[in-house]
């Protein structure tokens, strides 16, 4: 065990956990922000995607250690205030079938944005290929996106 310092959405949180644990564990275990989900644990499939430093990770591959003393955002602290316009347009879109990845979609998502604010399909695609969705929403998502972005 370690006395580890994160500063998650804007708050500096202090855990006592192994090193190596994973950023997911300590979120949704430690923490209880349970809205970052747990999907394959390897890597695979986005659905525990969070922002480090403004960049999407794979929480569940990502050791706690790596993510002292940078900046964590998770889906409860993606706006300050009120819903973020990718939750706004996830909703007007109704893209959300199960619902189970939709964090990991709409953090990976608003990673692209903040980057590139009205990506074309080919960047959607790419930017958003590492996030799985079982219940086959991607469609519902690629409009959802262009939608926040202000393209329609
Ligand atoms: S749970 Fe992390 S990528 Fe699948
Ligand atoms: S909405 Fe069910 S897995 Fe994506």
């Amino acid at each position: 065990m370690a006395a580890i310092t994160l500063r998650i959405n804007g708050s500096e949180r202090k855990v006592d956990v192994a090193p190596e644990t994973p950023l997911l564990w300590v979120l949704r275990d430690t923490l209880e922000l349970t809205g970052t989900k747990f999907g394959c644990g390897v890597g695979l499939c986005g659905a525990c995607t969070v922002h480090v430093d403004g960049a999407p990770v794979r929480s569940c591959s990502t050791p706690v250690s790596q993510a002292a003393a940078k900046n964590i955002t998770t889906i409860e602290g993606l706006t300050a205030k009120g819903l973020h316009p990718l939750q706004q347009a996830w909703i007007e879109e109704q893209v959300p079938q199960c619902g189970y990845c939709q964090t990991g979609q709409i953090m990976a998502a608003a990673a692209l944005l903040a980057k590139n604010p009205q990506p074309s399909d080919d960047q959607i695609t790419q930017a958003m290929s590492g996030n799985l969705c079982r219940c086959g929403t991607y469609d519902r998502i690629r409009r959802a996106i262009h939608r926040a972005g202000g393209a329609r």
